[in-house]
């Protein structure tokens, strides 16, 4: 399955609004680290304070329109209501001379499994290196970065798909984030957790029903 982009009514689900109330920000792209910080890794690469401030403020701001989101735009893409979503979406900043993933790599590495469609959201312009680069067919590592704007979603097979992501030298933070879905026909209780907040992969802990 190839990524393929698909368009999303901007005006109704509003996230970037919501993320500028979160960082008190005019502008999501030029969102720049208060004090310098290390390139992010594999371990570390959740883990910042930007990252604890959308997860803290996430069911106050975020969760409800996340909802009504994934109710209206998943159907249609997947082809039936019958599925279950990431609980909470991951949230990526990919800061000017930094990464916002530590690693390229599929998402079977970390424990995802077979059944899960991807979804990349990106609320400020994504495009060179400061997007996420995919591999141009399975398996081949040769990367291509994917130009999206707020409005767009990136749907593909992360867990199969190779992907990670350049240091930004565009001059312009990337806000984005990403979720899981099942179709609940390729659902299976998996027994593992992810790798960096330990959430069980499986209804009731990392994935959700509406
Ligand atoms: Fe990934």
């Amino acid at each position: 399955m190839r990524p393929e982009i698909h368009d999303y009514d901007l005006l109704r689900f509003d996230f970037g609004s919501a993320l500028r109330r979160v960082y008190g920000v005019e502008d999501l792209a030029a969102l720049i680290p208060a004090a310098p910080m290390e390139r992010l890794t594999w371990q570390t690469d959740q883990a910042t304070e930007y990252h604890a401030m959308f997860y803290k403020e996430f069911d106050a701001e975020i969760k409800e329109l996340y909802r009504e989101f994934v109710a209206d735009f998943v159907p249609s893409i997947l082809g039936t209501k019958e599925f279950c979503f990431q609980r909470v979406p991951t949230f990526r900043l990919h800061f000017p001379g930094n990464v916002a993933v530590g690693e390229f790599h599929t998402d079977g590495d970390y424990n995802h499994e077979d059944g899960e469609v991807n979804f990349w959201v990106p609320f400020t312009n994504a495009w060179g290196t400061n997007s996420v680069w995919i591999e141009t067919a399975l398996g081949n590592s040769d990367y291509q970065p994917w130009k999206l704007a707020p409005g767009q979603v990136l749907k593909f097979d992360a867990v199969h798909w190779s992907h990670g992501n350049k240091v930004n030298d565009t001059g312009a933070t990337r806000v984005s984030f990403d979720f899981r879905c099942i179709p609940m026909t390729d659902y299976a209780p998996s027994e593992k957790r992810t790798v960096d907040a330990k959430r069980g992969l499986w209804i009731g802990d990392y994935y959700d029903v509406l």
